[in-house]
């Protein structure tokens, strides 16, 4: 067993986080292609749509939203390995404007190499954002594993009407990001050890602050569309929306917040293979501005763990939502809006 201090947790880690109830690109054609288990009208979103979560009706009144995320150690600090893994696993739910009730631990632990009190800070690092966001933890499985993952599902509670999809936007909705990108080659960086101490402090911020708040103000507002940029990146969950919608999207590369030194680090070679697949999946889509080099196209494709919102907003509602989230700290900017087209497809300008 080797010392913990000198236990790096992002070095046994052989990928980035995911994104969403599908997982990657490349796997969620598998996944979408398997046949409904039943027909059941009850089932109000399920596979065959890319939203956040499950939504299934129980009453006329009610229904669940269920989801489930996990990855591989994005950070040093076990603790904080846990924060950012349940706020990620949580933010489906929010993204769907549902209230999480509960939550059951996935975890993975390479048993005789690790000391236990690794999965112990883990642990508590996602019991604190359960509290924080109300949610009862009520069990976990686990699996001695080589190399370590932790995550959560989360089953909230929704008004059957009141489902937030990412299918919803209408021309001339303002869209609203709730957190700066750059987080995937930020993480990277973490595991090149390029970054000083402040900078992983700041990343790791983003990543384990909750979109409870977020998700609350956006209830007093007409949200026509939202989902949280994770795996797939601003770009890759930007066109979920303009797809599932049938609109176009324009999106002001200059208003997009990025986190600080996220450029030059991918200059230096901090792209994640998961946000170049990315760019791979969607750059037919997207037509950017001739002034955006390959680094900027790749930063918006950037994938995210634990993102914020992206949420299609009544234009006479944006700058009062905007104010709002803003009063309570939240890194909230218009970046675009949402076009009559091309139809599903992002056009970016500088
Ligand atoms: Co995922
Ligand atoms: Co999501
Ligand atoms: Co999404």
């Amino acid at each position: 067993m080797e010392d913990n201090k000198k236990i790096k947790l992002t070095a046994l880690s052989s990928k980035g986080g995911c994104g969403c109830k599908i997982g990657p690109a490349a796997l969620r054609e598998v996944l979408q292609s398997l046949s409904p288990s039943v027909e059941d009208p009850n089932l109000l979103v399920g596979l065959d749509t890319n939203d956040d979560a499950g939504v299934y009706r129980l009453t006329d009144e009610l229904a669940l939203v269920q989801t489930l995320d996990f990855f591989t150690p994005i950070v040093d600090d076990p603790y904080s390995f846990g924060q950012v893994a349940a706020a990620n696993a949580i933010s489906d739910i929010y993204a769907m404007g549902g209230k999480p009730i509960t939550a059951l631990n996935i975890v993975a632990f390479p048993i005789a190499d690790l000391d236990k009190q690794i999965l112990a800070e883990i642990l508590e690092g996602a019991s604190s954002k359960l509290k924080e966001a109300g949610v009862a933890l009520v069990g976990g499985h686990s699996i001695d594993d080589k190399e370590p993952k932790f995550g959560l599902s989360v089953t909230g509670l929704i008004h059957p009407e009141k489902i937030r999809t990412n299918s919803g936007a209408k021309v001339g909705d303002v869209l609203i990001l709730t957190k700066p990108i750059g987080v995937g080659i930020l993480t990277t960086s973490i595991k090149k050890r390029w970054l000083e101490e402040a900078e992983i402090e700041r990343v790791t911020k983003v990543m384990t602050t909750l979109n409870k708040q977020a998700a609350e103000i956006m209830d007093d507002y007409q949200i026509h569309a939202c989902t949280d940029v994770t795996g797939f990146g601003l770009l890759g969950h930007g066109l979920e929306m303009a797809k599932g919608s049938q609109v176009g999207i324009k999106i002001q590369q200059s208003r997009v917040p990025v986190l600080p030194r996220v450029k030059e680090l991918a200059e230096q070679g901090a792209v994640p293979g998961g946000t170049k697949n990315n760019f791979n999946y969607v750059h037919q889509d997207i037509d950017f501005a001739d002034s955006l080099d390959q680094i900027d196209q790749w930063i918006l494709c950037d994938a995210v763990t634990s993102g914020g919102l992206l949420a299609a907003v009544k234009k006479e509602d944006a700058n009062q939502l905007l104010k709002r989230l803003q009063a309570q700290e939240i890194e909230a900017t218009i970046i675009g809006e949402v076009t009559d087209g091309p139809v599903g497809k992002i056009v970016i300008e500088e």
